[in-house]
């Protein structure tokens, strides 16, 4: 970057917030810079989080049914052997695949890529202390802040990503640990308590809250997953709280008790996972040179335009409010450019979905049973079986439901909290009919293939407002 020259836009942060507003501020024919400091763009979504889980859930998926559901399928394997080196290096295939396609992405539409570290040196101007040595200043009319998340550490348990790990040891150890202690009963815990457990690992998680999978999940759900994770070996220990880890000796011990006060009791195991949430990351952004302050949470303030209150620079994704997931920060990478370019933009928070990847697959979108009964409305629940699914019964994947909440007097769709076989695809038509206003009745009258996993999605409709065929 050359001093002199002032940009358009200046982005900090090249993951998935950041990158795809580049793209699109690119494709809008604005002068565009992003500064990204990991060496590879595409931030904790592919270096370390969404596509190297995804990776390692699909292929542990894979090993562990050849383990154990083949034989009543008529298939005989011989000698199944796990290869951890091979297992990993096919994610790192995936990963540099899909960074690398970024930075063509980047070429194609013309975004400057500069490798470094950015820091606000004034409003318009930041610093780029560059990877590969030395310093450069970009200038930029907006500047957009994509920082993003980093987890959050547990006090008195220093991460070293090899005994004591966060989900980015987690994506790489180098040997099945015998013995796993997992902190956090959310997606980041069961996710990779169920990789680790597929592989061998005994696998024991410790959820501070009565219920298992994080903000947001249905009741009934949580707890169908929590059973279906059970059956498959994973130990829980609910409404229970670490008190202190020592990573000292062999191992890791985690001393835990009941969340209202009990006896004690030592956790021992080789590894410990510490996923307790993620917090934004504003580390040496300089925020103290332009007077900008976070909020309780680390989390920017912005106004509905992405502002913060020096207006041109604005801030999305894990940085700031919301869920912290990568949908959410693209949708908000397309919107904050259309604020800069045209002065308006447009995200639905009531309609961003949820897929935790376990197996089965867990996914909603909209609103759960306990809210919509916190929230006083008056409410109907339509649920389908996939034991009653001609499709799930064929593949001999049947555990799970569909569950629809509509609005008892308009039966407007107000929630969808799906479990089983790929909830997480099927989500998306749930998502179509949220945003589209759709009723129940309107899902169950409009045809779904058979035989498909999706007609357990349109019955869960049809039992909404009338009756099931199939149940
Ligand atoms: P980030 O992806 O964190 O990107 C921010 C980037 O900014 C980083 O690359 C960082 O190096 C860079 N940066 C920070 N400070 C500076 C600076 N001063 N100068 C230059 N660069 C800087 N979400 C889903 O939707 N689906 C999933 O399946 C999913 N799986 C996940 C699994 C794991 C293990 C984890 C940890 C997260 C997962 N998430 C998932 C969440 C998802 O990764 C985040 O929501 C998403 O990455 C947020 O994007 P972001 O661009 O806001 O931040
Ligand atoms: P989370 O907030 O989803 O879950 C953390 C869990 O830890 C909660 O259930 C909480 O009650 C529990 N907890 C907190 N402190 C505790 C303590 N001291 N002892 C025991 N339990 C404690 O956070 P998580 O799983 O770390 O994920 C972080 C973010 O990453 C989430 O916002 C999630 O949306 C995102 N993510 C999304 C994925 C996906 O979309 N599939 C996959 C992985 C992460």
């Amino acid at each position: 970057a050359s001093e002199a020259e002032e940009k358009d836009l200046v982005i900090i942060g090249g993951g998935v917030a950041g990158y795809v507003a580049a793209i699109k501020a690119g494709q809008s024919g604005l002068k565009v810079a992003c500064i990204e400091k990991r060496g590879a763009l595409g931030g904790t979504c592919l270096n370390v989080g969404c596509i190297p889980s995804k990776s390692l859930l699909n292929n542990s998926h894979l090993y562990h049914q050849i383990l154990h559901d083949t034989k009543n399928r008529g298939i005989e394997v011989g000698d199944v052997k796990l290869n951890l080196g091979a297992m990993m290096k096919a994610k790192e295939t995936s990963v540099s695949g899909l960074t690398k396609g970024i930075e063509f992405l980047f070429k194609k539409n013309n975004v400057e890529y500069i490798k470094g570290a950015g820091a606000f040196q004034d409003e318009h101007t930041v610093a780029v202390n560059l990877v590969e040595g030395g310093e450069t200043t970009v200038r930029g009319k907006n500047i957009l802040i994509a920082t993003g998340s980093e987890a959050t550490p547990f006090p008195g348990l220093t991460i070293d990503e090899k005994k004591v790990i966060t989900s980015t040891g987690a994506i790489a150890l180098e040997e099945v640990p015998k013995k796993l202690t997992v902190i956090g009963g959310g997606i980041i815990g069961l996710e990779m308590a169920s990789v680790w457990s597929r592989l061998g690992s005994e696998v024991t998680v410790v959820e501070y809250l009565g219920q298992i999978g994080g903000p947001g999940m249905d009741k009934d759900v949580a707890k169908q997953a929590q059973k279906l994770l059970q059956k498959q070996g994973l130990k829980f220990k609910l409404n229970t709280k670490v008190v202190s880890g020592d990573a000292d000796g062999e191992g890791v011990k985690v001393t835990v008790e009941a969340a209202k006060g009990g006896k004690e009791e030592t956790l021992d195991a080789d590894v410990c996972l510490v996923a307790i949430g993620r917090r934004p990351y504003t580390n040496g952004l300089g925020l103290e040179n332009i007077g900008l302050e976070v909020d309780e949470r680390g989390r920017l303030i912005i106004d509905q335009e992405y502002r913060t209150k020096i207006p041109h620079i604005r801030a999305i994704g894990d940085v700031t409010f919301g869920p912290m997931l990568a949908h959410k920060a693209e949708e908000e990478s397309v919107a904050v450019v259309e604020y800069i370019t045209k002065g308006y933009g447009h995200v639905n928070y009531g309609a961003i979905p949820s897929v935790m990847y376990t197996h089965p697959e867990v996914a909603w979108v909209g609103q759960n049973e306990q809210e919509l009964a916190a929230a006083n409305v008056k409410y109907n629940v339509g649920q389908f079986p996939f034991s009653a699914n001609s499709r799930a019964k064929t593949n001999l994947d049947t555990e799970g439901f569909v569950k629809m909440l509509s609005d008892a007097e308009t039966d407007r769709i107000l929630g969808i909290h799906i479990i089983g076989p790929n909830a997480g695809e099927m989500i998306a038509e749930g998502v179509l009919a949220l945003e589209y206003g759709a009723s129940s009745e309107d899902v169950a009258r409009t045809s779904h293939a058979h035989p498909t996993l999706s007609e357990a999605f349109k019955e869960a409709a049809m039992a909404t407002y009338d009756k099931a065929v199939h149940y």
